[in-house]
């Protein structure tokens, strides 16, 4: 029998005390990993609050030059825009119209900040007035008649000066029609990140409040993944890949930890993962009623995406989490 003073390693040791705990860290988060989500609405002068979401804003143009700047201060050096345009049609003309919310906003950032890296998200959905991702024919989302019009919306993005295009309808061959646009259009030095994995999820509620863009009939199971495919995630993975994508993503993120672990050790491409409205509303809605620390689990949550695999991580708590990581 072996008894406790007999045994040589102890592995408590290695938390003794802060110092030490801080040098054999394995997961390092740091502000330059994050990437901050912002809501961009039509108007002026307009920052208005999402109330599903404490602390999230949508922004008009005017107001995003102060606002980018704050960010950038903090130590953000990446912003992914969503537009929320004054008028929805069937066929989401205002997703790629060139003087739509987005390209606007892009302008305005990179003169505000240059070197912020700049995220445009390219979908559908916050444009068609039926809130589907593409274009509806006879009740049903058709996948090729949707890719010309996200290929026009990436380009409009990509010549106001976006760094990043990311198609985000789950369309098939999206990456492709967005990678062959960008190519003609000689703007072949535009990276895209792909919405590759992308689950139809309930955690989506919040954002489709911010951003207006509730499916008017049936949901999003006709294109996003079903929850428990892992396999078919990657195969959507792989096709992106093949289709020439730069960045690769999950989404979300917290409930798909595994498939962000399986996507990393599969796949050499960079992995992002998007923590969605609800795993942040969720964190928020606990922290406001004294149910948990709001610090403490939004940090642990982001650090256990990060220890999944991720490199990149976009999160509606980036500007909180970089100036925690500050202090
Ligand atoms: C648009 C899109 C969605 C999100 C990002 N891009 C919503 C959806 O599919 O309904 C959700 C992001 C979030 O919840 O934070 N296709």
């Amino acid at each position: 029998m072996l008894e406790p003073g007999n045994q040589t390693v102890r592995l408590r040791k290695l938390r003794k005390s802060e110092t030490v705990r801080r040098l054999v860290k394995e997961t390092r988060l740091d502000p330059s990993c994050l990437v901050a989500p912002i809501f961009v609405t039509h108007g002026n002068k307009v920052v208005e609050p999402v109330s599903a979401m404490p602390g999230v804003n949508r922004y008009s143009v005017d107001q995003l030059g102060s606002y980018v700047s704050r960010l950038s201060e903090t130590g953000i050096s990446a912003v992914l825009l969503f537009g929320i345009p004054d008028t929805k049609d069937d066929l989401g003309s205002q997703a790629y119209a060139g003087d739509g919310v987005v390209p606007r906003a892009i302008s305005e950032i990179k003169s505000a900040v240059p070197s912020m890296l700049v995220v445009a998200d390219v979908c559908l959905c916050e444009y068609t007035s039926h809130g589907h991702c593409g274009i509806v024919r006879n009740g049903q989302v058709d996948n090729d008649e949707t890719l010309p019009l996200l290929s026009r919306a990436a380009v409009e993005y990509a010549r106001a000066g976006a760094d990043i295009v990311a198609p985000s309808a789950m369309m098939d061959f999206q990456v492709a029609a967005v990678r062959s646009a960008l190519e003609e259009a000689r703007l072949d030095e535009t990276l895209i990140m792909g919405y590759s994995a992308k689950f139809a999820s309930s955690f989506y509620g919040p954002f489709r409040e911010a951003a207006g863009s509730t499916p008017s009939f049936g949901d999003r199971r006709g294109y996003q993944l079903g929850t428990g495919n892992t396999r078919e995630a990657m195969r959507e993975i792989e096709k992106d890949a093949e289709e020439g994508v730069d960045i690769v993503m999950v989404k979300p993120a917290l409930s798909y930890l595994d498939v962000i672990a399986e996507a990393r050790s599969r796949f050499d491409l960079p992995v992002a993962a998007y923590s969605v409205s609800g795993e942040y509303s969720m964190i928020k809605a606990a922290g406001a009623n004294g149910w948990l620390d709001e610090k403490r689990a939004a940090m642990e949550v982001l650090t256990s995406i990060k220890r999944a695999g991720a490199d990149i991580i976009i999160t509606y708590f980036a500007e909180q989490a970089a100036q925690w990581l500050s202090e």
